[in-house]
Protein backbone atom coordinates (compact mmCIF):
# COMPACT_ATOMS: atom_id res chain seq x y z
CA UNK A 1 0.00 0.00 0.00
CA UNK A 2 1.13 3.61 -0.66
CA UNK A 3 0.84 5.99 2.21
CA UNK A 4 1.40 9.86 1.66
CA UNK A 5 2.54 11.39 5.45
CA UNK A 6 2.80 14.75 6.54
CA UNK A 7 4.39 16.46 9.44
CA UNK A 8 4.06 20.06 10.27
CA UNK A 9 3.88 19.87 13.81
CA UNK A 10 6.98 22.60 15.01
CA UNK A 11 10.13 23.78 12.46
CA UNK A 12 9.90 21.24 10.12
CA UNK A 13 7.73 21.23 7.14
CA UNK A 14 7.26 17.35 5.41
CA UNK A 15 5.77 15.37 2.82
CA UNK A 16 6.78 11.98 1.90
CA UNK A 17 5.34 8.42 -0.19
CA UNK A 18 6.25 5.59 1.40
CA UNK A 19 5.12 2.14 0.42
CA UNK A 20 4.71 -0.90 2.25
CA UNK A 21 4.96 -4.28 1.42
CA UNK A 22 4.97 -6.85 3.95
CA UNK A 23 7.73 -6.19 6.65
CA UNK A 24 9.16 -3.96 4.00
CA UNK A 25 8.63 0.23 3.95
CA UNK A 26 9.66 1.96 0.25
CA UNK A 27 10.87 5.56 0.05
CA UNK A 28 9.28 6.69 -3.28
CA UNK A 29 9.43 10.55 -2.45
CA UNK A 30 10.64 12.85 0.51
CA UNK A 31 10.44 16.35 0.92
CA UNK A 32 11.60 18.42 4.20
CA UNK A 33 11.50 22.31 4.38
CA UNK A 34 13.30 23.19 7.45
CA UNK A 35 12.28 26.89 9.42
CA UNK A 36 16.01 27.02 10.89
CA UNK A 37 17.06 29.87 9.13
CA UNK A 38 13.91 32.11 10.03
CA UNK A 39 14.02 30.79 13.90
CA UNK A 40 17.82 31.12 13.83
CA UNK A 41 17.00 34.93 13.91
CA UNK A 42 14.95 34.94 17.05
CA UNK A 43 16.46 31.86 19.03
CA UNK A 44 13.65 29.67 18.79
CA UNK A 45 10.25 28.63 17.24
CA UNK A 46 7.31 31.25 16.97
CA UNK A 47 3.98 29.59 16.75
CA UNK A 48 2.80 32.38 13.96
CA UNK A 49 6.10 32.27 12.02
CA UNK A 50 6.24 28.31 11.86
CA UNK A 51 2.41 28.59 10.93
CA UNK A 52 3.03 30.66 7.67
CA UNK A 53 6.29 29.01 6.91
CA UNK A 54 4.30 25.73 6.55
CA UNK A 55 1.22 27.49 4.67
CA UNK A 56 3.83 28.44 2.17
CA UNK A 57 5.79 25.20 1.94
CA UNK A 58 3.33 22.24 2.00
CA UNK A 59 1.50 22.24 -1.34
CA UNK A 60 4.62 22.74 -3.16
CA UNK A 61 6.24 19.67 -1.26
CA UNK A 62 3.13 17.67 -2.03
CA UNK A 63 3.97 18.35 -5.19
CA UNK A 64 7.15 17.84 -4.89
CA UNK A 65 6.78 14.50 -3.20
CA UNK A 66 4.10 12.78 -5.40
CA UNK A 67 6.63 14.04 -8.32
CA UNK A 68 9.52 11.93 -6.79
CA UNK A 69 7.52 9.16 -6.34
CA UNK A 70 6.32 9.30 -10.43
CA UNK A 71 2.40 9.61 -9.10
CA UNK A 72 1.53 13.06 -10.14
CA UNK A 73 0.53 12.88 -13.66
CA UNK A 74 -1.28 16.32 -15.57
CA UNK A 75 -5.02 16.29 -16.23
CA UNK A 76 -7.83 17.70 -15.81
CA UNK A 77 -10.26 17.38 -13.04
CA UNK A 78 -13.97 18.99 -12.19
CA UNK A 79 -14.23 19.93 -8.50
CA UNK A 80 -18.01 20.40 -7.85
CA UNK A 81 -18.46 24.04 -6.92
CA UNK A 82 -20.15 23.21 -3.91
CA UNK A 83 -16.68 20.87 -2.66
CA UNK A 84 -14.57 23.73 -3.51
CA UNK A 85 -16.38 26.20 -1.22
CA UNK A 86 -15.86 23.27 1.73
CA UNK A 87 -12.24 23.03 1.02
CA UNK A 88 -12.22 27.00 1.33
CA UNK A 89 -14.11 27.08 4.62
CA UNK A 90 -12.33 24.74 5.71
CA UNK A 91 -8.63 26.28 5.23
CA UNK A 92 -10.25 29.93 6.14
CA UNK A 93 -7.53 30.70 8.64
CA UNK A 94 -5.04 29.52 6.29
CA UNK A 95 -4.59 32.29 4.32
CA UNK A 96 -4.50 31.27 0.03
CA UNK A 97 -4.40 27.79 1.09
CA UNK A 98 -7.44 26.36 -0.26
CA UNK A 99 -6.73 27.86 -3.32
CA UNK A 100 -3.20 25.94 -3.99
CA UNK A 101 -4.42 23.35 -3.25
CA UNK A 102 -7.28 23.37 -5.67
CA UNK A 103 -5.26 24.50 -8.15
CA UNK A 104 -3.02 21.18 -7.79
CA UNK A 105 -5.95 19.20 -7.97
CA UNK A 106 -7.62 20.58 -10.62
CA UNK A 107 -4.37 19.74 -13.00
CA UNK A 108 -3.61 16.73 -12.35
CA UNK A 109 -5.42 12.95 -12.01
CA UNK A 110 -5.71 11.65 -8.61
CA UNK A 111 -2.49 10.22 -7.75
CA UNK A 112 -2.23 6.13 -6.85
CA UNK A 113 -1.88 6.31 -2.98
CA UNK A 114 -3.79 4.52 -0.48
CA UNK A 115 -4.00 6.69 2.45
CA UNK A 116 -3.05 9.74 4.21
CA UNK A 117 -1.22 10.19 7.39
CA UNK A 118 -0.75 13.52 9.25
CA UNK A 119 1.06 14.21 12.25
CA UNK A 120 -2.21 15.36 14.88
CA UNK A 121 0.40 16.49 18.00
CA UNK A 122 1.74 16.68 20.44
CA UNK A 123 3.35 20.28 19.04
CA UNK A 124 2.35 23.77 18.15
CA UNK A 125 -1.21 23.75 17.31
CA UNK A 126 -1.04 26.34 14.48
CA UNK A 127 1.41 24.68 12.71
CA UNK A 128 -0.77 21.47 13.07
CA UNK A 129 -3.70 22.59 11.82
CA UNK A 130 -1.53 23.17 8.45
CA UNK A 131 -0.77 19.72 8.25
CA UNK A 132 -4.21 18.75 9.49
CA UNK A 133 -6.28 20.85 7.07
CA UNK A 134 -4.28 20.22 3.85
CA UNK A 135 -4.13 16.00 4.85
CA UNK A 136 -8.53 16.49 5.31
CA UNK A 137 -8.73 18.65 2.23
CA UNK A 138 -6.74 16.56 0.00
CA UNK A 139 -7.91 13.32 1.42
CA UNK A 140 -11.68 15.06 0.64
CA UNK A 141 -11.02 15.58 -3.06
CA UNK A 142 -8.71 12.83 -3.75
CA UNK A 143 -11.52 10.38 -1.85
CA UNK A 144 -8.60 9.03 0.12
CA UNK A 145 -8.95 8.03 4.36
CA UNK A 146 -7.32 10.51 6.29
CA UNK A 147 -5.30 8.96 9.67
CA UNK A 148 -4.26 11.40 12.76
CA UNK A 149 -0.33 9.82 14.18
CA UNK A 150 0.66 10.70 17.33
CA UNK A 151 4.09 12.59 16.57
CA UNK A 152 5.72 11.04 19.71
CA UNK A 153 4.79 7.50 17.71
CA UNK A 154 6.52 8.17 14.91
CA UNK A 155 9.73 9.36 16.88
CA UNK A 156 9.55 5.45 18.42
CA UNK A 157 9.21 4.02 14.84
CA UNK A 158 11.14 5.61 13.38
CA UNK A 159 13.53 3.48 15.23
CA UNK A 160 11.43 0.14 14.67
CA UNK A 161 12.52 -0.07 10.67
CA UNK A 162 16.21 -0.56 10.06
CA UNK A 163 17.49 0.75 7.11
CA UNK A 164 18.36 -1.71 4.17
CA UNK A 165 19.22 1.02 1.31
CA UNK A 166 19.13 4.33 0.76
CA UNK A 167 15.34 3.69 0.19
CA UNK A 168 14.58 0.19 1.37
CA UNK A 169 13.71 -0.71 5.26
CA UNK A 170 12.78 -3.51 6.65
CA UNK A 171 10.74 -4.48 10.30
CA UNK A 172 12.96 -5.01 13.29
CA UNK A 173 11.43 -7.84 15.16
CA UNK A 174 12.00 -7.28 18.53
CA UNK A 175 11.52 -8.81 22.56
CA UNK A 176 9.35 -7.28 24.64
CA UNK A 177 9.44 -5.50 27.60
CA UNK A 178 11.05 -3.00 25.66
CA UNK A 179 11.58 0.77 26.60
CA UNK A 180 11.18 3.86 24.74
CA UNK A 181 13.98 6.87 25.38
CA UNK A 182 11.96 10.04 23.93
CA UNK A 183 14.21 12.65 23.80
CA UNK A 184 13.64 15.99 21.75
CA UNK A 185 12.90 20.18 21.70
CA UNK A 186 9.43 19.25 23.59
CA UNK A 187 9.53 15.93 25.22
CA UNK A 188 12.22 13.84 27.54
CA UNK A 189 9.72 10.96 28.07
CA UNK A 190 10.45 7.36 29.29
CA UNK A 191 7.68 4.79 27.39
CA UNK A 192 7.07 1.37 28.66
CA UNK A 193 5.93 -1.14 25.71
CA UNK A 194 4.45 -4.24 26.37
CA UNK A 195 2.77 -5.29 23.45
CA UNK A 196 2.90 -3.64 20.09
CA UNK A 197 1.02 -0.31 20.47
CA UNK A 198 0.53 0.09 24.04
CA UNK A 199 2.59 2.76 25.58
CA UNK A 200 3.26 3.45 28.92
CA UNK A 201 4.65 6.40 30.34
CA UNK A 202 6.81 5.91 33.92
CA UNK A 203 8.54 8.86 33.82
CA UNK A 204 8.30 12.89 31.92
CA UNK A 205 10.52 15.76 32.19
CA UNK A 206 8.85 18.12 35.14
CA UNK A 207 9.81 21.51 33.43
CA UNK A 208 12.38 21.40 30.23
CA UNK A 209 13.20 18.71 27.43
CA UNK A 210 16.76 17.82 27.20
CA UNK A 211 16.59 19.39 23.84
CA UNK A 212 15.27 22.91 24.89
CA UNK A 213 18.07 22.71 27.28
CA UNK A 214 20.56 21.87 24.35
CA UNK A 215 18.99 25.06 22.86
CA UNK A 216 18.67 27.67 25.71
CA UNK A 217 22.97 26.62 26.89
CA UNK A 218 23.44 27.29 23.19
CA UNK A 219 21.79 30.44 23.38
CA UNK A 220 23.47 31.51 27.09
CA UNK A 221 26.91 30.83 24.99
CA UNK A 222 25.77 32.75 22.45
CA UNK A 223 25.73 29.92 19.87
CA UNK A 224 22.88 29.78 16.93
CA UNK A 225 19.91 28.16 16.83
CA UNK A 226 19.28 24.34 17.22
CA UNK A 227 21.62 24.71 19.82
CA UNK A 228 21.83 20.92 19.94
CA UNK A 229 24.19 19.90 16.74
CA UNK A 230 26.48 23.15 17.43
CA UNK A 231 26.76 21.77 21.59
CA UNK A 232 27.54 18.26 20.54
CA UNK A 233 30.24 19.62 18.12
CA UNK A 234 31.91 21.48 20.73
CA UNK A 235 31.94 18.63 23.36
CA UNK A 236 33.32 16.62 21.26
CA UNK A 237 36.10 18.76 19.92
CA UNK A 238 36.93 19.54 24.10
CA UNK A 239 37.28 15.43 24.53
CA UNK A 240 39.51 14.97 21.44
CA UNK A 241 41.73 17.92 22.77
CA UNK A 242 41.40 16.55 26.31
CA UNK A 243 40.01 19.80 27.75
CA UNK A 244 39.32 18.63 31.42
CA UNK A 245 36.57 20.79 32.78
CA UNK A 246 37.62 22.93 35.83
CA UNK A 247 33.89 22.90 37.20
CA UNK A 248 30.83 20.85 37.78
CA UNK A 249 27.26 20.86 36.66
CA UNK A 250 24.10 19.24 38.49
CA UNK A 251 22.94 16.44 37.49
CA UNK A 252 19.37 17.06 38.25
CA UNK A 253 17.32 14.79 39.83
CA UNK A 254 19.76 11.64 38.95
CA UNK A 255 19.19 10.05 42.19
CA UNK A 256 15.07 11.04 42.88
CA UNK A 257 14.59 7.57 42.84
CA UNK A 258 11.98 7.86 40.14
CA UNK A 259 11.70 8.00 35.72
CA UNK A 260 11.49 11.98 35.31
CA UNK A 261 13.60 14.64 34.41
CA UNK A 262 14.09 18.18 35.15
CA UNK A 263 16.21 19.98 32.78
CA UNK A 264 15.70 23.60 33.87
CA UNK A 265 17.93 23.83 36.93
CA UNK A 266 20.74 22.55 34.82
CA UNK A 267 20.42 25.41 32.40
CA UNK A 268 20.27 28.20 35.18
CA UNK A 269 23.43 26.71 36.45
CA UNK A 270 25.34 27.14 33.18
CA UNK A 271 23.86 30.71 33.23
CA UNK A 272 25.05 31.19 36.86
CA UNK A 273 28.75 29.62 35.74
CA UNK A 274 29.13 32.15 32.49
CA UNK A 275 28.21 34.75 35.20
CA UNK A 276 30.58 33.85 37.85
CA UNK A 277 33.57 33.57 35.13
CA UNK A 278 32.89 36.57 33.37
CA UNK A 279 33.35 38.74 36.91
CA UNK A 280 37.32 37.35 36.10
CA UNK A 281 37.08 37.97 32.73
CA UNK A 282 34.54 40.13 30.82
CA UNK A 283 34.90 38.35 27.29
CA UNK A 284 34.87 35.01 28.67
CA UNK A 285 32.72 34.24 26.26
CA UNK A 286 35.03 34.53 22.77
CA UNK A 287 37.27 31.84 24.65
CA UNK A 288 36.89 28.75 22.78
CA UNK A 289 38.80 26.66 25.05
CA UNK A 290 36.31 27.93 27.79
CA UNK A 291 32.60 27.20 25.67
CA UNK A 292 34.30 23.87 24.86
CA UNK A 293 35.03 22.53 28.16
CA UNK A 294 31.29 24.32 29.43
CA UNK A 295 29.64 22.29 26.38
CA UNK A 296 31.47 19.07 27.62
CA UNK A 297 30.35 19.23 31.02
CA UNK A 298 26.75 20.08 29.90
CA UNK A 299 26.45 17.69 27.53
CA UNK A 300 28.13 15.15 30.06
CA UNK A 301 25.68 16.03 32.72
CA UNK A 302 22.72 16.27 31.02
CA UNK A 303 23.40 12.56 28.88
CA UNK A 304 24.24 11.00 32.48
CA UNK A 305 21.17 11.16 33.78
CA UNK A 306 19.27 10.05 30.68
CA UNK A 307 21.29 6.98 30.87
CA UNK A 308 21.16 6.64 34.71
CA UNK A 309 17.51 6.45 34.10
CA UNK A 310 17.54 4.14 31.08
CA UNK A 311 19.85 2.22 33.45
CA UNK A 312 17.06 1.42 36.39
CA UNK A 313 14.27 1.06 34.14
CA UNK A 314 15.77 -1.47 32.15
CA UNK A 315 16.83 -3.46 34.96
CA UNK A 316 13.30 -2.79 37.34
CA UNK A 317 11.08 -3.86 34.14
CA UNK A 318 13.83 -6.04 32.53
CA UNK A 319 13.45 -5.09 29.39
CA UNK A 320 14.72 -6.67 26.15
CA UNK A 321 14.60 -3.70 23.87
CA UNK A 322 15.96 -0.30 24.22
CA UNK A 323 14.24 2.40 21.27
CA UNK A 324 15.78 6.05 21.25
CA UNK A 325 13.71 8.63 19.26
CA UNK A 326 13.58 12.08 18.69
CA UNK A 327 15.95 14.69 17.69
CA UNK A 328 18.44 14.29 20.59
CA UNK A 329 18.89 10.65 19.74
CA UNK A 330 21.25 12.50 16.42
CA UNK A 331 23.55 13.16 19.63
CA UNK A 332 26.66 11.38 18.65
CA UNK A 333 27.96 11.14 22.72
CA UNK A 334 24.28 9.57 23.91
CA UNK A 335 24.84 6.81 21.31
CA UNK A 336 28.34 6.03 22.56
CA UNK A 337 26.92 5.96 25.85
CA UNK A 338 23.94 4.19 25.59
CA UNK A 339 26.00 1.82 23.71
CA UNK A 340 28.49 1.19 26.33
CA UNK A 341 26.54 1.12 29.65
CA UNK A 342 23.02 -0.38 28.83
CA UNK A 343 23.54 -2.47 24.62
CA UNK A 344 27.16 -4.15 26.30
CA UNK A 345 26.57 -4.10 30.02
CA UNK A 346 23.24 -5.01 30.20
CA UNK A 347 23.23 -7.07 26.99
CA UNK A 348 19.87 -6.45 25.20
CA UNK A 349 18.91 -4.91 21.82
CA UNK A 350 18.89 -0.85 21.48
CA UNK A 351 17.76 0.47 18.28
CA UNK A 352 18.17 4.04 17.04
CA UNK A 353 16.84 5.61 14.41
CA UNK A 354 19.18 6.74 10.97
CA UNK A 355 20.54 9.94 12.39
CA UNK A 356 18.39 11.66 9.17
CA UNK A 357 15.08 10.64 10.30
CA UNK A 358 15.93 11.07 14.61
CA UNK A 359 14.99 14.71 13.84
CA UNK A 360 11.37 15.73 12.58
CA UNK A 361 10.51 13.88 9.76
CA UNK A 362 7.39 12.86 7.60
CA UNK A 363 8.71 9.67 6.65
CA UNK A 364 8.67 8.39 10.40
CA UNK A 365 4.67 9.68 10.17
CA UNK A 366 4.27 7.31 7.18
CA UNK A 367 6.05 4.40 9.23
CA UNK A 368 4.09 5.03 12.42
CA UNK A 369 0.80 4.68 10.12
CA UNK A 370 1.83 1.54 8.44
CA UNK A 371 3.14 -0.04 11.45
CA UNK A 372 -0.21 0.22 12.94
CA UNK A 373 -1.88 -1.10 9.62
CA UNK A 374 0.21 -3.79 10.08
CA UNK A 375 -0.62 -4.85 13.58
CA UNK A 376 -4.15 -3.70 14.56
CA UNK A 377 -7.48 -2.25 12.20
CA UNK A 378 -7.56 1.27 12.60
CA UNK A 379 -9.51 3.29 11.33
CA UNK A 380 -9.43 6.74 9.35
CA UNK A 381 -10.65 9.73 11.21
CA UNK A 382 -14.28 11.99 10.10
CA UNK A 383 -12.71 14.32 11.61
CA UNK A 384 -9.14 15.21 13.62
CA UNK A 385 -8.58 18.20 15.75
CA UNK A 386 -5.06 19.67 16.37
CA UNK A 387 -3.76 18.82 19.90
CA UNK A 388 -0.51 20.28 20.85
CA UNK A 389 -0.55 18.14 24.28
CA UNK A 390 -1.26 15.05 22.90
CA UNK A 391 0.10 12.07 24.87
CA UNK A 392 0.99 8.61 23.64
CA UNK A 393 -1.40 6.86 25.77
O1 LIG B 1 12.54 15.78 17.43
P1 LIG B 1 12.97 17.15 17.04
O2 LIG B 1 13.50 17.36 15.64
O3 LIG B 1 11.83 18.18 17.23
C1 LIG B 1 10.90 18.07 18.25
O4 LIG B 1 9.96 17.25 18.11
O5 LIG B 1 11.10 18.78 19.25
O6 LIG B 1 14.08 17.59 18.11
C2 LIG B 1 14.74 18.82 17.99
C3 LIG B 1 15.67 18.96 19.16
C4 LIG B 1 16.29 20.35 19.28
O7 LIG B 1 16.15 20.77 20.62
C5 LIG B 1 17.74 20.12 18.92
O8 LIG B 1 18.64 21.01 19.57
C6 LIG B 1 17.95 18.70 19.38
O9 LIG B 1 16.77 18.03 19.02
N1 LIG B 1 19.08 18.07 18.69
C7 LIG B 1 20.18 17.64 19.33
C8 LIG B 1 21.07 17.17 18.33
N2 LIG B 1 20.46 17.32 17.10
C9 LIG B 1 19.25 17.88 17.36
N3 LIG B 1 20.50 17.63 20.63
C10 LIG B 1 21.70 17.14 20.98
N4 LIG B 1 22.61 16.68 20.09
C11 LIG B 1 22.35 16.67 18.76
N5 LIG B 1 23.25 16.21 17.90
ZN1 LIG C 1 9.95 15.60 17.13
Amino acid sequence: MKILSIETSCDETGVSVLQGDKNSITILGNTLASQIEIHAKYGGVFPAMAKRAHKEKIVPLFREALTRAQLLQEGIIEIAEELKNEIVALCNHEEGLAEQIISLVEKHIIPDIDAIAVTAGPGLEPALWVGINTAIAFGKLWNKPVYPINHMEGHVISAVFEQQSDTQFLLHEFQYPALALLVSGGHTELVLIEEPLSYKKIGVTKDDAAGEAFDKVARVLGLPYPGGPKISSLAKEAREENLVPEFTLPRPMIHSGDYNFSYSGLKTAVLYLVRDLQKNDPYILENQTMIKMIAREFEEAAIEVLVKKVQDAVSEFHIQTLIVGGGVAANMYLREQINEKIKDRFGINVLFPIRELSTDNSIMIGMALYYQLLHKNKKPADTIRANGNLSLQ
